[in-house]
């Protein structure tokens, strides 16, 4: 079967709509006025995109401002018009995420959908991190847009700014583990800081283009990290927005870069940006390289609990929902120009953290021997430059925008070990060659002690 893709938007050049709904399909990219003959779609396949162009075209509004995708069957020399696009690109209620395949951001995503309902374009590389069936839940609604693509790319981004007009720009894309960014500083640099620079700089570009109003009511939200302010001792008051930055690790130095960068942004060109520094979260679709989805999995599976120097460090925990929550707050009230730290009240060493988890697997799933899983706990060497203690003081963020979180640690552990139980194929699918080789690099080095 022979299908054609025709790119008619009102921008020649403008291949955006293109790139979102063939996303998956980078081979057949296409670019004005090349009409080109797709020899190996298949009709499955086919069949998904012009469901989607089907729904699509049922939320646009024609004489707004219109692009076009038409898809043609070709027959004989000819073309048969089978489905076209349409669609508005002209409201200014739609929010720009990137990063929004990864853990925070897929969480943001459907709770964005669900409690605000407004159309979310997701600017997503797919690395190694990035899921998309993390929103599998969101597949063929009118309201979601994947746009695979690194917010490095400095002419994509700003085509997606232009095309869809986002009224904010929400920011989780990052490298964000510490243990790889130790292995390979590099990556962190690029996506973190960089990419955050593409990002400010192409946002300051569209945000200048905008009507008065418009720009006004633009936001540009970076999400960021605890993890800039360094590292507390056991009787230090807790991080609060005013605390020095003492970024120790490479993660947590291209964050205050990419943090500093922002602030730079408002300052000098009054860009309305706010910034969000937030304790560790945890929850589902979290990436099974984190200290809890990966000591959950290794329990289930009767693997060593690979835990790090003494386990006494101390993290803050925040159920991912009520970061969520807290973004939104910021987005609707916080004051521009302004950081607002989020924490959730919850600090617990780790050692306390994977003994709860242990207990919550013998629960739900109790060894058949009766073993308790606390039995595969197995202090390991630690990390280089491992932060004692992260503690968030959230008061600001309380005060000025009532926010609070809405779960308790233990509640929320529960929960997700039982997501993670109840998604089992969502963990194999993750499970892949490159996770199992960042498993085999990260700990077969690290001998118990
Ligand atoms: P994650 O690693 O699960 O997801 C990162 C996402 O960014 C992935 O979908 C990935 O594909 C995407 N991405 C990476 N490089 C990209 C690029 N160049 N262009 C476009 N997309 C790219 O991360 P997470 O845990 O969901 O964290 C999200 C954000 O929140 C990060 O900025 C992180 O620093 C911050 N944060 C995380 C935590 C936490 O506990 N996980 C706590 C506080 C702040
Ligand atoms: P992690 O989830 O990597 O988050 P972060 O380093 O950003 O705080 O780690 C949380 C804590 O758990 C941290 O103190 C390191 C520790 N840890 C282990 O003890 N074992 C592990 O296998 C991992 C991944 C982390």
């Amino acid at each position: 079967m022979n299908f054609v893709v025709q790119n008619a938007l009102h921008d020649p050049k403008d291949t955006t709509a293109l790139r979102f709904l063939l996303g998956n399909r980078p081979d057949i990219m296409m670019r004005w006025p090349v009409v080109q003959t797709l020899p190996i779609w298949d009709s499955a396949e086919l069949s998904n995109i012009t469901k989607k162009l089907a729904l699509r075209s049922t939320s646009s509004q024609p004489g707004v401002g219109i692009g076009s995708l038409t898809i043609f069957e070709s027959i004989g020399c000819g073309l048969r018009r089978i489905y076209c696009l349409l669609e508005d690109k002209h409201t200014f209620d739609a929010i720009l995420v990137t990063g929004g395949a990864g853990f925070i951001g897929s969480n943001f995503i459907l709770s964005w959908v669900e409690t605000k309902g407004t159309r979310v374009v997701n600017l997503d590389l797919l690395t190694y991190a990035g899921n998309p069936a993390n929103l599998a839940a969101l597949e063929g609604d009118a309201r979601y847009l994947l746009a695979h693509g690194d917010i490095c790319d400095a002419e994509f981004v700003g085509s997606l700014l232009r095309e869809y007009r986002p009224r904010a720009i929400v920011h989780f894309a990052a490298e964000s583990h510490v243990d790889r960014s130790i292995a390979s500083p590099g990556a962190f640099i690029r996506t973190n800081v960089q990419g955050t620079f593409v990002l400010l700089e192409q946002a300051k570009i569209y945000w200048s283009g905008l009507s008065e109003t418009d720009q006004a009511a633009f936001r540009f939200l970076h999400v960021s990290t605890d993890e800039v302010y360094g590292s507390l001792r056991p009787d230090d008051p807790a991080f609060s927005e005013t605390t020095a930055y003492a970024p120790n690790s490479p993660y947590a130095a291209s964050k205050a870069s990419s943090d500093h960068l922002a602030r730079a942004y408002h300052h000098t060109f009054g860009l309305p940006v706010l910034t969000t520094n937030c304790s560790n979260n945890y929850g589902p679709f979290q990436f099974p390289e984190k200290l809890i989805p990966l000591m959950i999995l290794n329990a289930l599976q009767g693997r060593e609990l690979p835990v790090y120097g003494d386990g006494e460090n101390v993290r803050d925990w925040l159920f991912v929902e009520d970061h969520c929550s807290a973004i939104r707050a910021v987005l609707e009230s916080g004051r521009v120009g302004e950081t607002y730290n989020i924490g959730g009240n919850s600090e617990r060493t780790n050692i306390d953290v994977v003994n709860t988890i242990c207990d919550l697997v013998d629960e739900m799933r109790p060894d058949t021997g009766g073993r308790s899983h606390r039995d595969l706990i197995t202090f390991v060497k630690d990390r280089p430059g491992h932060d004692r203690r992260y503690a968030i003081d959230a008061s600001k963020i309380a005060r000025e925008l009532g926010w609070r979180p809405a779960e308790e640690f233990e509640s929320g552990l529960r929960k997700t070990v039982r997501w993670y139980l109840d998604h089992g194929e969502w963990v194999e699918n993750v499970r892949t060659g490159v996770y199992l080789d960042w498993i085999k690099k990260n700990y077969t080095e690290r001998v118990a002690l």
